[in-house]
């Protein structure tokens, strides 16, 4: 089983998601091997929990709060996602870049997720940064360049597949490792094509309907 995530990032408005649905839905749950996943900005999930319900298709939040409740104006907390989402990326880049998360912070996300039952999906650059993981179980990793990111210059799939290697030697558990930065349904299967590598974290080309739908038949094939 691969694992295919469409990281929405701050993009599309309720009509936009309605849209891409529309003319995607039948063509995904069609899918064969892949368990894809869809994290839409905050506001959006009910909208593609309704879009998505009846098929195999799963929901995720981009970032949670790494505390349970209180007073964090414009914080979104695990206990508020728990039930609406399966999964929830945490540590992603941009998060660190724009938002000064720190590696503390990121370690308490991760269990925050855990208590409110979502699956975390932790974007890792270097071995440094898997520091933070307490429990290998019920997690996926994903290895993201920041080079690669919104760069149109993915990594090399060799390299991908040593890093994901070497962060399971790190873990010392079998978690899967996702690859993730300027994947296309060009490459996309190079990089899955790798026996260590376990999906992929899709920004851009997750977007466009058609694109995604070309994207995921070409990973499941
Ligand atoms: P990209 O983004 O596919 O647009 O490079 C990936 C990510 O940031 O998760």
């Amino acid at each position: 089983m691969k694992y295919l995530v469409a990281n929405w990032k701050m993009n599309k408005t309720d009509q936009e998601v309605r849209d891409f649905f529309a003319v995607s839905r039948e063509a995904l749950r069609l899918a064969k091997g892949v368990e894809i996943v869809f994290c839409p900005p905050f506001p959006l999930i009910p909208t593609v929990r309704s879009e998505v319900v009846g098929t195999p298709l799963k929901v995720g939040a981009q970032d949670l709060s790494s505390e349970e409740d209180g007073a964090r104006t414009g914080d979104v907390s695990g206990k508020q996602i728990e039930g609406m989402a399966d999964y929830v990326i945490v540590g992603h880049s941009e998060r660190k870049k724009l938002f000064h998360e720190t590696s503390q912070e990121i370690a308490a996300k991760l269990v925050q997720a855990r208590r409110h039952d979502l699956t975390p999906i932790l974007c890792f650059e270097t071995p440094e940064e898997l520091k933070v993981v307490n429990d290998p179980t019920h997690l996926l990793l994903a290895y993201e360049p920041t080079f690669a990111i919104g760069s149109g210059h993915p990594d090399t799939p060799a390299n991908a597949a040593a890093v994901a290697k070497s962060a399971r030697e790190i873990l010392g558990h079998t978690v899967p490792v996702l690859y993730g930065g300027s994947v296309t349904a060009d490459n996309v299967k190079e990089f899955l094509s790798q026996p260590e590598i376990d999906g992929a974290l899709v920004g851009s080309a997750s977007l466009d309907p058609a694109g995604w739908v070309g994207l995921v038949h070409a990973a499941s094939t």
